[in-house]
């Protein structure tokens, strides 16, 4: 096991949005967090980032116990985080924004990630390689995102909402590219309102609601239980 929450509840100031969520992912495994738009998603993953840390439970991460650890040094710990708002340098071209993300691997044996590597996943970075990252499209900067988060060799990518704000065209790419991320290896943990992307690419999933887990099993359970699709996906 890569990463284990357990009973975590987290709040911002007096408001409570955690309400004790516990959930695992393995190495090599894509993990779904689903639900509407406010239920907890975003800051699930920043409890576990340790970006709003948790008053309640505990966070381990490579059997280490990580609850509240400042975010720089999880980061360093190998878990990269994929925000929701894209934070690439639009000054700086696709490959220097590429190039100032590289990072040593944190467990050796693993397999480094490249600048051909990042290309060979997301062959538009390669065709962009010159222009401004303010100068791409929503998709083309979210897979930069992804790319820059990969130099830094993390263990465990948390990826919030991707397909955000993106095309119906461009998310299908998306898709086929993080499966290739997926074949390569990499443990995700994917937070997504659309859960029809999520599901395409995910082994198991988390559905959550006011801020604690109501469902939680294989792609294939979700698929058959209609009340839980309905209820909390709208699917
Ligand atoms: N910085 C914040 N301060 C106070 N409340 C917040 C803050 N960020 C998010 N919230 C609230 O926390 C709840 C969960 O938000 P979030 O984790 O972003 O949900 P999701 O990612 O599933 O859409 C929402 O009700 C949201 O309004
Ligand atoms: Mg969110």
């Amino acid at each position: 096991m890569i990463l284990e929450v357990r009973d975590m509840y987290t709040s911002y100031g007096l408001s409570q949005i955690l309400f004790g969520i516990s959930l695992h992912v393995y190495e090599r495994e894509c993990v779904a967090l689903l639900g509407r738009n406010g239920v907890g998603k975003t800051t699930t993953l920043r409890s576990i980032m340790g970006l709003t840390p948790p008053h309640q439970g505990q966070v381990r991460y490579k059997a280490r116990d990580i609850t509240g650890m400042p975010a720089y040094r999880v980061a360093r710990l190998g878990v990269g985080f994929v925000p929701e708002d894209r934070r690439i340098f639009p000054g700086l071209t696709v490959r220097e924004n590429l190039d100032v993300a590289r990072k040593p691997p944190v467990s050796t044996g693993s397999m480094v990630w490249t600048l051909e590597r990042v290309y060979a996943i997301f062959p538009v970075l390669a065709r962009l390689e010159a222009r401004k990252g303010g100068h791409l499209s929503g998709g083309e900067q979210q897979m930069l995102t992804i790319g820059r988060t990969l130099m830094g060799n993390p263990d465990l990518l948390l990826l919030d909402e991707p397909s955000e704000g993106l095309a119906p065209l461009v998310v299908r790419d998306l898709e086929q590219r993080i499966q290739q991320l997926k074949e390569e290896g990499v443990t995700i943990l994917l937070c997504e309102q659309n859960a029809k992307f999520a599901l395409a690419l995910s082994d198991r999933a988390y559905v959550l609601e006011k801020g604690q887990v109501r469902f939680t099993g294989t792609i294939a359970a979700l698929q058959a239980n209609t009340a839980v699709r309905q209820h909390y996906l709208g699917l």
